[in-house]
């Protein structure tokens, strides 16, 4: 770690977590906590907590947690130093410069050097497209009705006709052979040895949320093939998990996103104001992209391709959206092919009038369907009424099925009592109005003696957190000791020390974890609760009851450990008077 503890400390003192989270992710306050829905894992109730008294989040669905720095690192995908960046200047604390020495440097990761060649390499395509060589992309991209500014925004770049001139330079800048191969900027063959990939092509560089580089896409300027030609998957380039135009898109604020097909959609859409659009990457949407998209909206309208390719991928991404828990509407671009074509000839008052107009995605599914039947011939319209019942069987909610019986009784003329006995008839045979599995998370596993203990463990670690009045009472009975798991014991250590001095700091307890899976374990400690206590008397009998299952425990662990352990006497004489006491005893809250 290259920054001080204390300055790391005053970066996380500043920056308070309910504010930080606040920014990405709605959450609301519920009871000491705010609640939303967590960023990190696909769900529709929120199970995603932020303490502001803890600064802690945790989400009682996945078990994501950790503290504002830990946030940061995994939202944004940062290292921990360039977390700690990122908040202090957010707070304005000034971090002291950090020397690089030179095995600091040796150690940069594969990682940071793939994308330090993309980087270079972009920089590269950029400037030739700006000489006198790159004329030619940039007429093609003045032909096709891009600004300068809309290029520079989009870092768009030309590659050369030579065959090695980049490979030539990265070279020279130091970097070998198989990196150059595995960053995807160079090929192999042959005919022609160490060769660049993209040739005489205009680029479009791809980058992640943080706007860094993480590969490319290089299209023709004529008729050749492939039209687009893209950097392979690297170790820095995810396909299915970044988005074009996303690094923009995020902090558009439109409410939605407009997914399109193609760059040259996305690049269309951003100049003409719609800076909420993305596109997939030159691969067909992914369940990985949707969830990337569920961060920050609930609303996806689709501008795909007019035509039946189009359509087909449409239907698909409906679906995946659907299961991301995201609702997707279609954007109607006809007569014009494409988002790019459209806007070239109908401009954006048009198009924000066909958002407004964008289908819901039932009824496009619906229409789509028709068109595989033949309505003249009566056995047919049996069958794609039948086929629609099926589909609505898909609403599990009484009133959003009627509202959509209704809506397709209308619009394709069928009587409505007709259509709706036809889903009933439909729903008996399936077994209910419910195909959808969905996955059985209410179902609690059977829980063991082992997870158990480490439950009761945790409970009074969280009921310390909640309330640290409860110290003073409690540090009679308990020690860090009793608590018999190893990361429990070192926790608890942390917490008493602190408490017993008056301080009160979880979050600080959590940055002294440097592992993610020890931060998580750590924040799920502080965030195990009791249900369904009301009374006063109720909270003070289960407090009661903690303490004397953790004191209990450690007894018998400690029990076992006689004759191998010197110092477990002292806990067994210890524990046996505790639990003696505590038999007797009321634990009374204020
Ligand atoms: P399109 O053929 O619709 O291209 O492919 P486009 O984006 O409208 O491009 P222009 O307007 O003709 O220049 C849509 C997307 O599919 C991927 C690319 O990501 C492209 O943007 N694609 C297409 C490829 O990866 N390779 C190809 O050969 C063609
Ligand atoms: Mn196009």
């Amino acid at each position: 770690m290259y920054y001080p503890d204390e300055i790391i400390e005053e970066v996380r003192n500043k920056n308070d977590i309910v504010d930080v989270i606040g920014s990405y992710v709605k959450i609301q306050k519920k009871g000491s906590s705010y609640f939303g829905l967590c960023p990190f894992h696909n769900e529709k109730s929120p199970s995603f907590s932020v303490s502001g008294h803890k600064q802690i989040y945790y989400c009682f669905g996945c078990g994501a947690g950790g503290n504002v720095i830990r946030f940061i690192m995994n939202y944004e995908n940062y290292t921990f130093q360039e977390a700690v960046k990122y908040l202090a200047e957010r707070a304005g604390v000034t971090l002291p410069e950090v020397e690089f020495t030179e095995e600091a440097r040796q150690k940069q990761s594969k990682r940071d050097k793939l994308l330090e060649i993309n980087k270079e390499a972009a920089r590269y395509f950029y400037y030739q497209l700006r000489t006198d060589r790159g004329k030619q992309g940039r007429d093609y991209f003045t032909r096709r009705e891009l600004s300068e500014e809309t290029m520079k925004k989009f870092g768009l770049g030309y590659a050369l006709k030579t065959p090695n001139d980049l490979t030539l330079y990265l070279k020279n800048k130091g970097y070998s052979d198989d990196l150059l191969v595995e960053a995807g900027i160079s090929a192999f063959d042959e005919r022609f040895g160490l060769h660049d990939k993209f040739w005489n092509r205009v680029i479009f560089p791809i980058q992640d949320i943080n706007h860094k580089v993480i590969g490319f896409g290089g299209r023709v300027m004529g008729d050749g093939t492939p039209k687009y030609l893209n950097s392979p998957e690297t170790m820095v380039f995810d396909k299915s998990r970044n988005l074009y135009g996303l690094n923009f898109a995020r902090t558009s604020r439109a409410g939605n996103f407009i997914l399109c097909e193609g760059y040259m959609d996305v690049i269309a859409m951003h100049q003409a104001g719609f800076t909420q659009a993305v596109a997939s990457l030159g691969t067909a949407f992914t369940s990985g992209q949707a969830s990337l998209l569920k961060r920050y909206t609930d609303e996806v309208l689709l501008s795909y391709d007019s035509d039946g390719a189009g359509t087909k991928a449409a239907l698909r991404a409906l679906e995946i959206l659907k299961e991301a828990g995201l609702t997707g509407k279609i954007i109607n671009l006809e007569p014009y092919k494409d988002p790019d074509e459209f806007m070239k000839h109908l401009g954006k008052e048009a198009f924000e009038e066909r958002i407004k107009q964008a289908e819901n995605s039932f009824l496009f599914e619906i229409r789509m369907l028709k068109r595989e039947f033949n309505l003249e011939d009566p056995e047919d319209k049996t069958k794609f009424h039948k086929e629609i019942a099926r589909k609505l069987c898909g609403f599990e909610i009484e009133v959003e099925r009627e509202n959509y019986i209704q809506a397709v009784a209308r619009e394709y003329d069928i009587g409505f009592e007709n259509l709706r006995r036809l889903v009933n008839r439909y729903a008996a045979q399936t077994g209910g109005a419910k195909p959808v599995e969905r996955p059985k998370s209410g179902i609690k596993k059977r829980q063991t003696v082992e997870d158990h203990k480490k439950r009761t463990q945790r409970m009074l670690l969280t009921w310390l957190t909640d309330e640290p009045e409860i110290y003073r009472q409690i540090s009679k009975y308990i020690k860090p000791s009793d608590f018999t798991e190893e990361l429990y014991g070192r926790v608890a250590q942390m917490l008493f020390a602190d408490l017993s001095e008056g301080n009160y700091n979880p979050a600080a307890i959590l940055s002294r974890f440097t592992e993610e899976e020890e931060q998580r374990e750590v924040a799920s400690m502080f965030h195990t609760k009791l249900e369904g206590i009301e009374t006063k008397q109720d909270k003070e009998k289960a407090l009661r009851d903690i303490v004397y299952a953790v004191k209990k425990n450690s007894y018998e662990y400690y029990t076992g450990k006689l004759g191998t352990d010197v110092s477990a006497l002292q806990q067994v004489i210890d524990g046996k008077r505790a639990l003696e006491e505590l038999a007797k005893v009321h634990i009374l809250l204020s």
